[in-house]
């Protein structure tokens, strides 16, 4: 394998995961329509890595320039992150989700059939297994009717990309992600939200920055250790670097998909996370308890055994490495 696809190579986890493309010594093409990133982050990916790719701004759902791409090059496999992913957006316009979401895989996989090319990464979220209860999750663990329409789009990715390898020489990995968080260590990438964040890390992290006033803990009266929620939270550069060993595993592979979890193992509460994060970073958080957030589920945490032995992958950094990255990576966004 040499040449790699990434769609969404600009975003949050795309360019973590380029970057590790880059430093094993694959080749990159990067399409990304910049509906959520910078063109910048280029330029920071190649300065990390001490390599370059090439950038195709565009989209996935545009066939032609799909096709341009594949004429002009011969993928070895493809990594789509290329989606929308506001959990609260998609509820209010769900066309815009399906659309994106669901369609833009189509594009891919139509384009990817036509030139004969296999081994796609899909980028899937722990999201499919809604409120389980048996924890940890393990892969078998039932999937749930979504309660939002971006989890029905990865629901319908992962349906679609089943049904799509069943009769063709096409291979494919799905990865579960839970909660990737944090930044590269180098502090020149990370997440850039828009607005106000939804997710906990990057509202600790613009909290402390003195961006947003007050953190709100939503609920404390869980059936949990402290009575916050508990997820598994995953460092970002893990998860990247997880990408790279299903790349390998998927053309070795005797069958068409497998799927896979991709967490530390461990739950943390918001309670714990928000600790974690004082610590490391001698940092005192302003944050009050509120209400439940509709929606939310009490507790989720992988079952990491199959990711571990077969993919030969575990995570390696800990939750105050997560804080410690997700920190300096907001301090160089003020600078
Ligand atoms: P992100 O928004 O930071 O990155 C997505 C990138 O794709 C962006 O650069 C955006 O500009 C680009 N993009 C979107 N639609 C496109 C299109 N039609 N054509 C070309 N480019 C397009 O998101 P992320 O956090 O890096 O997530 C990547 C993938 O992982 C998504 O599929 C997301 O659903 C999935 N995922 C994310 C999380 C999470 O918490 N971040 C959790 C589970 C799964
Ligand atoms: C959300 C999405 C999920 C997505 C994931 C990662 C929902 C219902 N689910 O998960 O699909 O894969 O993000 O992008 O939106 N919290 C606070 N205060 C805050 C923000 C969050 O207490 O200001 C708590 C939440 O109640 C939750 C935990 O922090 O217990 C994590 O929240 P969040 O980062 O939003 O992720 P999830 O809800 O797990």
């Amino acid at each position: 394998m040499k040449k790699i696809l990434v769609t969404g190579g600009l975003g949050y986890i795309g360019s973590h995961t380029v970057v590790e493309l880059l430093s094993v010594g694959f080749d990159v093409v990067v399409i990304d329509n910049l509906n959520n990133s910078k063109e910048e982050v280029k330029a920071r990916i190649e300065d990390i890595a001490g390599r370059n790719f090439e950038l195709c701004i565009g989209d996935v759902n545009d066939a032609a320039t799909l096709e341009a791409l594949f004429v002009k090059h011969t993928f070895d496999g493809v990594i789509h992150f290329a989606a929308h992913k506001a959990v609260g957006e998609s509820v209010d316009n769900p066309v815009m989700y399906y659309q994106n979401n669901v369609s833009g895989l189509i594009s891919l996989l139509s384009t990817m059939e036509k030139h004969k090319v296999s081994n796609l990464i899909f980028s899937s979220s722990c999201t499919v297994y809604g409120a389980a209860t048996d924890l940890p999750v393990t892969e078998k663990t039932l999937i749930q009717k979504a309660e939002s329409p971006y989890g029905t789009t990865k629901i319908l990715g992962e349906d679609i990309i089943n049904d799509f390898a069943k009769h063709k020489e096409f291979k494919s990995i799905l990865l579960r992600y839970f909660n990737p968080v944090g930044a590269h260590p180098s502090a020149k990438i990370g997440e850039l939200p828009l607005g106000v964040p939804n997710n906990l890390v990057p509202y600790i992290t613009q909290t402390a920055a003195g961006i947003r006033e007050q953190l709100t803990v939503f609920g404390e009266d869980y059936n949990t250790e402290d009575g916050t929620c508990i997820r598994d939270y995953i460092h970002v550069v893990d998860l990247a670097k997880a990408h790279v060993k299903a790349l390998t595993y998927c053309q070795d592979m005797s069958h068409n998909v497998d799927v896979f979890n991709v967490g530390t193992g461990k739950g943390n509460t918001v309670l714990e996370v928000i600790r974690a994060f004082e610590k490391v970073n001698g940092v005192k958080l302003n944050y009050k308890i509120g209400p439940r957030r509709g929606g939310d589920i009490e507790q989720i945490y992988a079952d990491t055994s199959k990711v571990n032995a077969l993919l030969g992958w575990s995570a390696q950094y800990d939750i105050a490495d997560m804080m410690q990255h997700a920190w300096a990576w907001q301090q160089g966004l003020q600078d």
